[in-house]
């Protein structure tokens, strides 16, 4: 492609204005071109700083424009198979916030209208670009990791609530922390486990804490009456392999610390532990603890974006497999029914 690439941008919230606009304007094969959102007042804040002058409060007329190659979306998740895939329809090459959607049959029709248009598709599963993860997937071969056969992945917050709809509404989210931070650390954990296939899972979750009227939050108060999603969910995940996967997550609760995220992996010559870059191994009787420290480099969010315009101006393959995220999607929506029917349930694939 001999020209630059033209961007329009659906959503202009949070993650859009810190973590998508600027790296969208840094790109030097990038010309952005509009942006979308219903809020006005905050669309009208993000274009006059990034000085542009086409703004849209409807999606379907900012994806119309022919002069269009990309579409950015960061909507709430509800909202990113429906203009994913008109999108698509139209021809436009897609980066769609995580979740890829918020059932696996939508993100199956992403992937299908993206192979059949010949356009790209990538889910911002950005902590793939984390400095030290990087450095952990090279040593999550078989010569290093062995077999997987168990990885422990947890992401907790004691009391940080989104307040935002955009999370709380079910009607915009699907769900709770389960989907929101579950969707980054399963991605990691299946990475360095080598993408196994999962065969089924048991779940639980529950809003234990956030409809009571006495507990605060670090990001502020939230409506407890329209808290409409889980605050707390655990899944163990079987795969076919027989290695399994326990993921734990929650937006609030009585843990000891503000947050904790992890991912940790065991295999059968050695052990990965994200975010403290740690190998776990031993030989010949002699155990030994590397400690990766990650190489200085770019923040994540901008790999991500730059590394799908790279991906499009030279026609290779997205550096986040949309197939893989549709995995994720598919595990997270049967944990969600696991625990909805109180058993372990199969992951069935989608066609
Ligand atoms: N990769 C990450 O680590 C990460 C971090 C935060 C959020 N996210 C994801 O990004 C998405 C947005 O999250 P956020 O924190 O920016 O939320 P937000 O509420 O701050 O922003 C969402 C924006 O979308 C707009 N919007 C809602 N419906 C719309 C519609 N129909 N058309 C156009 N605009 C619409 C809202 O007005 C708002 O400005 C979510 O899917 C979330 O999961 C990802």
């Amino acid at each position: 492609m001999n020209r630059k690439l033209r961007v329009g941008v659906v959503g202009v919230g949070g993650i859009s204005s810190e973590h998508h606009l600027p790296h969208w304007k840094s790109s030097p094969h990038v010309e952005l071109v509009a942006l979308c959102d219903i809020d006005s007042d905050r669309l009208q804040k993000q274009a006059a700083k990034h000085g542009l002058k086409e703004t849209y409060t409807d999606w379907h007329e900012l994806i119309e424009r022919v002069d269009l190659d990309l579409i950015d979306i960061a909507t709430p998740n509800e909202m990113h198979a429906p203009i994913a895939m008109a999108a698509l329809d139209l021809s436009k090459h897609v980066l769609c916030e995580k979740p890829m959607a918020t059932s696996a049959v939508d993100a199956k029709r992403m992937l299908d209208l993206a192979e059949q248009r010949g356009r790209k598709l990538q889910i911002n599963h950005h902590f793939r670009f984390d400095r030290t993860f990087r450095d952990l997937v090279a040593f999550s071969s078989p010569a290093d990791l062995g077999v997987p056969y168990f990885a422990h992945a947890r992401w907790h917050r004691r009391r940080r609530v989104p307040t935002a709809p955009t999370f709380l509404q079910s009607s915009l989210s699907g769900g709770g922390p389960m989907l929101d931070l579950g969707v980054h650390v399963i991605d990691l954990a299946m990475m360095l486990m080598g993408f196994p296939k999962p065969v089924s899972v048991s779940a639980s979750s529950g809003t234990h804490l956030a409809r009571r009227s006495d507990l605060g939050g670090d990001w502020g108060d939230w409506d407890p009456l329209a808290f409409e999603v889980e605050d707390f969910a655990v899944a163990l995940f079987r795969f076919q392999t027989g290695a399994t996967l326990f993921v734990e997550t929650s937006w609030l609760g009585f843990h000891d610390k503000p947050e904790e995220w992890f991912v940790r992996v065991l295999g059968t010559k050695g052990g990965l532990h994200w975010p403290e870059g740690l190998v776990v191994q031993e030989s010949n009787k002699i155990p030994r603890t590397t400690h990766l420290t990650g190489s200085a480099t770019r923040s994540p969010y901008e790999q991500s974006v730059h590394g799908f315009v790279e991906a499009i101006i030279h026609d290779q393959k997205v550096p986040i497999p949309p197939g893989e995220s549709l995995e994720v999607v598919r595990m997270v929506e049967a944990a969600y029914i696991s625990a909805r029917v109180g058993r372990e349930v199969p992951i069935d694939d989608v066609d």
